[in-house]
């Protein structure tokens, strides 16, 4: 069986995790604080801060802002599903604005139409690792006084004309599932542009729990959204090969657009002056496709796939609650949700699972 998705935890990355229990400091600690060090050199912004995951990255991101009932967010029609969840959770309005089918990214050209006095914040995700078209988004943040706050849980190390995501907007948040390009099970990482963003995510991940002039107060009803030194370790790791991971996916990458060719398939692409970070290889089917017999079908032959990520106003909690009429506001949404197929893509595979994956699928098909 190829799965879908499998980390590569090497020996190393294991003995480091050790080396942590032997210590018997387990939870926010050195570890944590070494690897928010890492990523914050990486990506050349002074504030970086590990949590829970990358829901509760976006989470803290949204209270920092102070986002709260009466205000509204922007988010694309298709995404995963915590992109939308994050704002409910902070009882604001998230605001649909459909996607561009190319790229399954935000359609930077309808947001403008869907701001109203009451939106605080756009949240652009950079889907599958292909940043959103962040020049323009900027722009219209800065005219309308908005917040941005970027979902950059897939794209870590993806760029757009040589801004790496995540860096661009107030935060960028970031996830380290399993699925992505370097993983401790569960984490997230938030950028923050600002100091004072900053210092209240770090506050509110740890119980509200501030320090100030040697006095340690809780001054905030906060979460307990810490990242465990364990897993710090872990991830910190495999960040020390981080780009041999990017270059391995990328020939891999190279391998199915060169080798997979076939009338009913759109190919993912790469627009000039981006970078992607391809933590998935997501196709678009032909509408005669049957996409989920597909996916039963490559799975007897040994072949793992998946949908992409939802058209989250079409999830029932949304589809009840607001009563929107998808088809006709979110056609590209939709279109991506009901035909999109990522398959396997992770460091383990070899070009030769790729050939046969491809001839599987062409088989299939
Ligand atoms: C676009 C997007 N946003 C948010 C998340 C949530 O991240 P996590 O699973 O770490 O909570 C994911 C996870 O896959 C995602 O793909």
């Amino acid at each position: 069986m190829i799965p879908l998705a499998s980390p590569d935890i090497r020996e190393e990355d294991i003995n480091k995790v050790v080396d942590v229990l032997r210590s018997g400091m387990l939870v926010q600690g050195a570890q944590v604080a070494a690897f928010e060090q890492s990523i914050a050199a990486y990506l050349k912004v002074p504030h970086v801060l590990a949590a829970s995951n990358g829901t509760a990255t976006l989470h803290l991101a949204l209270v920092a802002a102070g986002v709260g009932p009466g205000d509204e967010v922007i988010v694309p029609s298709f995404s995963y599903i915590a992109t939308a969840n994050v704002v409910e959770l902070v009882g604001a309005l998230p605001v649909f604005v459909d996607i561009d089918i190319d790229t399954f990214c935000i359609d930077t050209a309808q947001i403008e139409a869907a701001i109203t006095p009451a939106t605080k914040v756009i949240i652009p995700v950079h889907e599958f690792g292909l940043m959103a078209d962040m020049a323009p988004i900027l722009e219209i943040a800065k005219k309308h006084k908005l917040l941005v706050i970027e979902d950059a849980a897939c794209a870590l190390g993806a760029s757009d004309s040589g801004m790496l995501a995540g860096t661009g907007g107030d935060f960028g948040s970031f996830s380290l599932h399993p699925r992505k390009n370097i993983t401790c099970g569960e984490g997230g990482v938030l950028v923050c542009k600002d100091r004072e963003h900053a210092e209240k995510v770090s506050i509110i991940r740890n119980h509200g729990l501030s320090v100030s002039d040697g006095r340690v107060a809780f001054t905030e009803a906060g979460y307990n959204y810490r990242l465990t030194d364990i897993q710090a370790a872990l991830v910190r790791s495999q960040f020390g090969r981080f780009e041999e991971i990017l270059s391995k996916k990328q020939e891999l990458v190279d391998v199915y657009l060169t080798e997979l060719k076939h009338d009913a398939v759109t190919l993912p692409s790469c627009p000039q002056g981006k970078k992607h970070s391809w933590q998935s290889f997501h196709l678009l089917l032909d509408d005669s496709i049957d996409r989920d017999l597909l996916i039963d079908k490559l799975k007897i032959a040994g072949i793992g796939t998946n949908l992409g990520a939802q058209c989250m106003p079409y999830q029932d909690y949304y589809a009840k609650k607001y009563k929107l009429d998808v088809p006709c506001l979110f056609p590209n949404g939709l279109r991506a949700y009901k035909h999109g197929l990522v398959l396997p893509l992770f460091e383990k595979l070899t070009s030769n699972d790729i050939l046969h994956i491809v001839r599987t699928l062409e088989k299939e098909i």
